[in-house]
């Protein structure tokens, strides 16, 4: 049977030992405050008395605390560095791709094999497919951990740059929260107008086809750097957000949401991308590069 140890029993460290332990793996588990410890013993966890010993105990280690800086608070004490050799560390707790990075180097520097993972779910869906888990490093500790990994979730490795699933996770969650607060705005509009959220909903899911190929087409554009003939300019969708902020404002709306968009728009007009396809604001966002490229 396998040994793994679980650092951090908050609710996602908890469920993450939970899934281990209901396929009777040999689970030893730490936490900072020992009472969270307890609901585990009474399924079967080994309960260790130190960060260090709980590493000490198994082969393949699960971090899964608040952040990177309370990782390091937790790893980097001299014991726990020096049972840390010679194992492998699968960080689950979040961060960014520079900590995971960082983090990385550091455990290299200790002997350790490194797999930085994102969770894309609740501790509630943890133990079944539902739980995506983005896993980015070695790929070799990644092809050793995968089944270890799937009693968890269902893991999906994006690439060797240990900051790659903070990235992925990020980008995913930001095209999640964009779409989430433009549902908003729009459900006030069509509120303040007597139109049905339903309607609106209707109408935006239909739609969904239609927005995964553009997806990819922006995603093709970017690949390839080809922003000129578009079908809608950076420029015409400029004055369209000028319009919906219009809206708002006669509307007696907040108007932050398509004037965030407005101004962006205006600054990539602004920098000479105007007449270019939408893609071509990858451009803007890369800062650095705005100078470089000749958008
Ligand atoms: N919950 C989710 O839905 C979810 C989803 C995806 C990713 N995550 C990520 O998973 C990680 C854990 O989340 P969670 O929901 O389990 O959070 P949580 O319930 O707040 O648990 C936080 C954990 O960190 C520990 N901790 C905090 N400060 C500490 C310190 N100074 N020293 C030692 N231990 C410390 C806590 O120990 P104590 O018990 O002693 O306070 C606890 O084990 C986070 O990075 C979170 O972003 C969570």
């Amino acid at each position: 049977m396998e040994h793994v140890s679980v650092i951090g029993l908050g609710l996602m460290g908890t469920a993450l030992a939970e899934a281990l332990l209901r396929e009777h793996l040999i689970v030893t588990v730490w936490n900072r405050t020992a009472s969270r410890c307890t609901r585990l013993e009474t399924q079967d966890a080994r309960v260790a008395s130190t960060a260090a010993r709980a590493v000490a105990a198994s082969e393949v280690l699960i971090v899964c605390l608040a952040n990177y800086a309370v990782t390091e608070e937790v790893l980097g004490a001299q014991d726990a560095r020096d049972a840390l050799k010679g194992k492998t560390l699968i960080q689950l707790s979040s961060g960014t791709p520079k900590e995971a990075r960082d983090m990385a180097a550091r455990v290299r520097e200790y002997g350790t094999q490194y797999l930085d993972g994102a969770i894309l779910a609740y501790p509630s869906h943890i133990g079944s497919a539902k739980a995506q888990i983005l896993i980015s490093g070695s790929v070799e500790a990644f092809h050793q951990q995968r089944e270890l990994l799937q009693i968890l979730g269902t893991p999906v490795f994006v690439g060797q740059s240990p900051g790659a699933a903070s990235a992925l996770d990020c980008a995913t969650l930001t095209n999640s929260i964009m779409a989430s607060i433009a549902l908003i705005h729009g459900a006030a509009l069509c509120e303040s107008e007597g139109v049905e959220i339903e309607q609106l909903v209707s109408m935006v899911n239909a739609r969904l086809p239609v927005r995964a190929e553009l997806n990819r087409e922006i995603a093709e554009k970017i690949l390839t750097q080809r922003y000129d003939k578009p079908q809608s300019s950076v420029g015409t969708w400029a004055s369209v957000a000028k319009h919906f902020v219009h809206i708002a404002q006669e509307n007696h709306l907040a108007h932050d949401v398509p004037q965030f968009v407005s101004q962006f728009l205006e600054r990539a007009v602004a920098k000479g991308v105007g007449n270019q396809e939408i893609a071509s604001l990858i451009n803007i966002i890369r800062t650095n590069e705005i100078d470089k490229t000749n958008v």
